[in-house]
């Protein structure tokens, strides 16, 4: 009889800093596009809790918001019994692997980060060493599961691109121990930007700018309807990036959340003007956000099937971590205990 070999698994991984309340930007750029893959890949997602101290934190907060961010990514449709779900401080490989691509990345690498520039102007008082060296932590959480993707909003990838150079690197002086992967980055929803400011992206640092994924619906329809149109005279919903920055980002999360494309959307909102779509856009979002908002409360309210959800997560991911930290401590030339 012939024998049938399943083909492995291609792997997907990906991880969100709860650093504050997750909001539509993290959820049409990244989390939307998980769920959709867990037949198709082996997926490893985390809470960045690690990344999180590179600026000032509350501790109760930011345990809060941790099981938060876990509650919420089961809501969106991560299934733990597909994904492997885990706290990022509970596998010490990331923190371990993370001090070994310290010594492989360079400075003026470090210094190059867009991210780096952004926060160390917005938190002057703590320019610490840890957000200069953040990325080669990212890494380490990268290259420590093989992936070959790492699916991510636009803002993520040069950090992508600099965790393939140092992998690159690595493997060109050691041989092949890390795999390459590649960001995977969709077309629509990559770079959602804030209501209030259509060139800046959408970020928690700007509430007013930001839609949170927890947030009360009358205060969402209220973020729409003032959202910043364009001031042309024109008063159509087309797109234009460019010319037309506000409606083009509004016309992002409508085709993000009800799936048309920009085609579509024009076409049913011609003859209308701004004071229609907005309104619009604001529906289709509270309608997304509904169902993920109920469920998230009802599995938070669940502290054990949370914890078992983590521990689980924890045991399978250090398995994977475990063995690509022997692989690289073998390699630098460390004595094995
Ligand atoms: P973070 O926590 O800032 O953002 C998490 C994810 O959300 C995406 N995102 C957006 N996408 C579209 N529009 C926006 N306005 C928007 N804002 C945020 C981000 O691109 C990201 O995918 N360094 C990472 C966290 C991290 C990580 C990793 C990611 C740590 N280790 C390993 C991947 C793999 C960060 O700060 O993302």
């Amino acid at each position: 009889m012939e024998e049938t070999v399943t083909p492995k698994k291609k792997v997907m991984l990906s991880g969100i800093q709860p650093s504050g309340e997750l909001h539509l930007g993290n959820y049409l750029g990244a989390i939307k596009n998980w769920a959709a893959r867990a037949d198709e890949f082996e997926c490893y997602y985390f809470m960045a809790d690690l990344h999180t101290i590179t600026v000032r934190q509350n501790p109760a907060d930011l345990r809060r918001r941790t099981l938060e961010q876990l509650a919420q990514y089961i809501a969106c449709g991560l299934d733990p019994q597909k994904n492997t779900l885990f706290i990022q401080s509970h596998v010490p490989e990331h923190a371990q692997l993370g001090w070994v691509l310290n010594c492989y990345t360079m400075f003026g690498e470090l210094s190059r980060m867009t991210q780096f520039k952004d926060k160390s102007a917005k938190h002057q008082e703590n320019i610490n060493g840890g957000l200069f060296t953040y990325p080669a932590l990212m890494a380490a959480d990268i290259l420590l599961y093989q992936p070959d993707y790492v699916p991510v909003g636009e803002d993520q990838k040069q950090h992508c691109e600099l965790t393939r150079d140092v992998a690159i690197r690595f493997n060109n002086i050691y041989g092949d121990v890390f795999k390459v992967p590649e960001p995977y980055i969709q077309k629509v929803g990559a770079r959602i930007m804030s209501l209030g400011n259509p060139t800046s992206k959408m970020s928690k640092s700007d509430p007013a700018g930001c839609v949170f994924l927890l947030e009360d619906e009358n205060s969402i329809m209220k973020k729409f309807k003032r959202a910043i149109t364009d001031s042309d005279t024109e008063n159509c919903v087309r797109y234009a990036p460019d010319e037309k920055p506000g409606v083009s980002n509004l016309m992002g999360i409508y085709a993000a959340v009800t799936g048309k494309s920009y085609d579509e959307i024009e076409k049913e909102f011609a003859g209308c003007g701004y004071g229609v779509f907005k309104p619009a856009v604001g529906e289709a979002v509270c309608s997304a956000l509904r169902p993920i908002r109920e469920e998230a409360s009802k599995i938070l309210a669940d502290k054990t099937y949370l914890k078992n959800v983590y521990t689980d997560g924890a045991e399978r991911a250090a398995y994977i971590a475990h063995k690509t930290l022997r692989k690289v401590y073998k390699k630098v030339g460390f004595v094995e205990r």
